[in-house]
């Protein structure tokens, strides 16, 4: 049986990705054909040897597997700091729904969403103080999963921390709130997995369905800056980690 490693649903796409040539000394597939997204090992050393495998969304989309490693534990230490000082919310959407996500942010800005719209804000609105700083260590793990995405010099000064409890989910939508589109976007999975979706530039295009877990990259740029994504409900479980929770991080670069 042929192994896919993304699970496509556009054909189109599929036969572009898969039709890449085998460039030399690069290793194939014992008996069969090429390793078939032809960019995984250049994507694999440029990473650092960190991220276990790359699978290849589209012209400017990666998921690089446990790219994390060892940092996520750090990582979700560091979001409890955070959120101690920008506690966890539940924001209302411009059209008064209460988002199932609950969220809170680091760095210069951080993304708001309330009655008045959504927007990228220097305070918490809670709080009225400055979002907490964005730790060294996520810029730099956002910047070296971009650079390993073929995205060079990406330095967030946004970072977007999401908590889904078990059924919670995000319906599908565009990041197009940043000034500087040619800034691809990070996000960072940590605990429970979850299916993302990843569609095109129309809400209505079909999106390609990708599970994520502790420790996955997803960076996506360029021409597919603006697709469509969306997270399905979390499905119960229990993280060694997290416990019964999902939390994503979003590295952007919004100013
Ligand atoms: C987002 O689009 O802000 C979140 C995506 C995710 O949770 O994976
Ligand atoms: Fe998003």
């Amino acid at each position: 049986m042929a192994t896919r490693l993304v699970d496509w649903k556009r054909e189109k796409e599929c036969d572009v990705y898969l039709a890449s040539k085998p460039s030399p000394g690069r290793p194939t597939c014992p008996g069969g054909q090429s390793a078939g997204l032809g960019v995984n090992a250049d994507l694999l050393a440029d990473a650092g040897g960190t991220a276990r495998w790359v699978e290849r969304l589209g012209p400017g989309t990666v998921v690089l597997r446990g790219f994390a490693g060892e940092t996520a534990a750090a990582i979700w230490a560091a979001v409890g700091r955070l959120t101690k000082l920008a506690p966890f919310r539940q924001m209302q959407t411009p059209g008064g729904f209460r988002m199932s996500v609950a969220m809170s942010n680091c760095g210069e800005v951080g993304w708001v969403t309330d009655p008045a719209g959504y927007r990228y804000a220097e305070r918490d609105p809670d709080s009225g103080r400055p979002w907490p700083a964005m730790p060294e260590l996520f810029r730099q793990l956002a910047a070296t999963a971009a650079s390993a995405a073929g995205f060079a010099d990406f330095v967030p000064d946004a970072c977007l921390i999401n908590r889904y409890a078990v059924g919670a989910r995000m319906s599908r939508h565009q990041d197009r709130d940043e000034r500087d589109l040619t800034q691809p976007i990070v996000s960072l999975s940590l605990g429970l997995p979850a299916v993302f979706l990843f569609g095109g530039g129309q809400r209505s295009d079909a999106a390609v369905r990708v599970t994520l877990t502790h420790g996955d990259v997803v960076v996506w740029g360029g021409p597919d800056r603006l697709r469509y994504h969306g997270v399905l409900a979390i499905k119960p479980g229990e993280h060694p980690l997290l416990g019964a929770c999902r939390v994503n991080l979003t590295f952007r670069k919004a100013r």
